[in-house]
């Protein structure tokens, strides 16, 4: 029984979505129950992202406001809330915090949320704040309780860290070097979590296709390896993974693409540019032609696979010519989802001391055009899928009355009228309407065999 509530804020990517889960298995034990209430919390924790720097910057200005919560609360004589910042930003800039923000009471890097029950139970004694930056020798995912009930569509951490060194990119530092979980402890996570009723799992890392964990045999096992065991896995029915490097893109790879059913049709493969010279500057080890040639080798294999990416414009140097570049690239390419940002400095990454910065409005303007070249894909798509039977995993309920959303293979979220007991199940759905963010659809009635992939409905 939970005794005291938490709550719990996270900002930036996938991989901090999981680790506010695992945030929330750990306090667990220690009598802690979610709230999605700040004000009614014993304990908020912030789990932080320091990739650009309005992420960054974010932290500051919500933990202002929580101070004022937590004095309300205790005022109304509620108690006492532990505040604590977690994730990207703690593990970059904890003394800074601490300085800033001397009212904070945990200070916790990535690699330190296993230790959580000590660092509270210090906290108690000394009634001082505690600060853990530090990268264990011994990994925290050996200290890790099992997983708690997730939902039909679950994340699960099986890579993290990253030795790439982008020269825009502050991850290597906050997240550490790359180190993958072996395969046994994550099929036995995978377990857990169908055994509790997840059917789908998306598999994270930073670089998640340069996982290399070791297999039972004791060899190191590949992403593509990886994915064939966790297909075996009975009522498992869709497999995802995030982020990939297309320098990791291997043979095997490539071939579960085409031989695992359960792998969805849908990949994030980020490019970052489509400029050779901007490429080299970044340190992303490929040029456009690789990259080009990865995703023909990708679609030969799933015919029905689509892309998504992430950009930066901007960059140091970048020149019109370079961002034509890139507006060539998506449109040879086809996205049907994309994220986009300005190159953002960060200090203590070897790009922010190049020559060349670009200014802001010059960045604003490319970033309007290639926003607008992706989201008329995005649109495109979108609208191609009417008529269209697909897989769709309801995994929500809609904001309409007899209304369920899901996820169809491409993550485009579907409305669909369902009754409540087809919650956390995937359904044959035909698309009625494409808009530009999500699809409309309805059931199929008798769809009967196994589940196929997305199929023109016959005329
Ligand atoms: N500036 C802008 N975007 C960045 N990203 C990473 N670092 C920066 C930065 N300094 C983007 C990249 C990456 C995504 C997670 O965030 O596109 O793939
Ligand atoms: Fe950052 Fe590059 Fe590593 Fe991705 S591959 S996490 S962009 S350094």
């Amino acid at each position: 029984m939970a005794t005291k509530k938490l709550f719990i804020k996270t900002y930036g990517c996938q991989m901090n979505v999981y680790d506010s889960a695992r945030m929330a298995d750990v306090l667990a034990p220690l009598g802690y129950g979610p709230t999605d209430d700040p004000a009614e919390a014993d304990m908020v924790l912030l789990n932080t992202c320091h990739i650009r720097e309005k992420a960054a910057e974010k932290v500051f200005s919500e933990l202002g406001r929580l101070r004022r919560i937590r004095a309300a609360r205790e005022a109304r004589g509620e108690g006492r809330t532990v505040l604590g910042v977690a994730g990207c930003v703690a593990q970059a800039e904890g003394a800074e915090i601490l300085a800033r923000a001397p009212f904070v009471d945990l200070v916790l890097g990535p690699q330190a949320y296993h230790r959580l029950p000590e660092m509270v139970a210090r906290l108690a004694r000394a009634g001082e704040a505690q600060l853990d930056t530090d990268f264990p020798a011994d990994p925290k995912f050996d200290h890790l309780p099992a997983p708690g009930v997730r939902g039909p569509a679950a994340f699960l951490s099986v890579q993290e860290g990253c030795d790439k060194f982008c020269t825009f990119c502050v991850v290597p530092y906050t997240r550490g070097a790359e180190y993958s979980r072996p395969v046994t402890d994550i099929l036995a996570e995978a377990r857990a979590l169908v055994a509790a009723g997840t059917v789908e799992i998306t598999l994270l890392g930073q670089t998640v296709n340069a996982y290399h964990g070791e297999g039972p045999d004791g060899s190191p096992w590949g992403l593509g390896r990886l994915i064939r065991a966790l297909a075996e896995i009975d009522g498992l029915d869709r497999i995802r993974y995030t982020t990939s490097h297309p320098r990791d893109v291997d043979d095997d790879l490539i071939a579960a693409h085409a031989e695992v059913p359960a792998l969805m049709p849908f990949l994030h493969l980020p490019v970052q540019a489509g400029s050779d010279r901007i490429l080299k500057a970044m340190n992303r080890g490929h040029d456009a032609a690789a990259y080009r040639r990865i995703v023909e080798r990708l679609r030969a294999a799933r015919p029905d696979l689509a892309l998504s990416s992430d950009f930066i414009v901007g960059f140091p140097g970048e020149t019109e010519a370079d961002f034509a570049d890139t507006l060539a690239l998506v449109d040879e390419i086809g996205f049907i989802q994309a994220y986009s940002f300005k190159y953002s400095v960060r200090p203590g990454t070897p790009a922010a001391g190049l020559p060349g910065q670009v200014a802001e409005d010059v960045k604003a303007e490319r970033l309007a055009r290639l926003q607008a070249l992706l989201n008329a894909q995005q649109v495109a798509f979108n609208r191609a899928c009417v008529g269209l039977e697909m897989d769709v995993l309801l995994d929500r309920t809609g904001k309409k009355p007899g209304q369920l959303v899901g996820r169809s293979p491409f993550m485009q979220p579907v409305h669909v009228s369902a009754p409540a007991e087809m919650l956390g199940t995937v359904r044959r759905v035909v698309i009625d309407a494409g808009q530009p963010n999500s699809l409309a659809g309805r059931l199929v009635a008798c769809p009967g065999g196994a589940p196929q992939g997305p199929q023109r409905v016959p005329a």
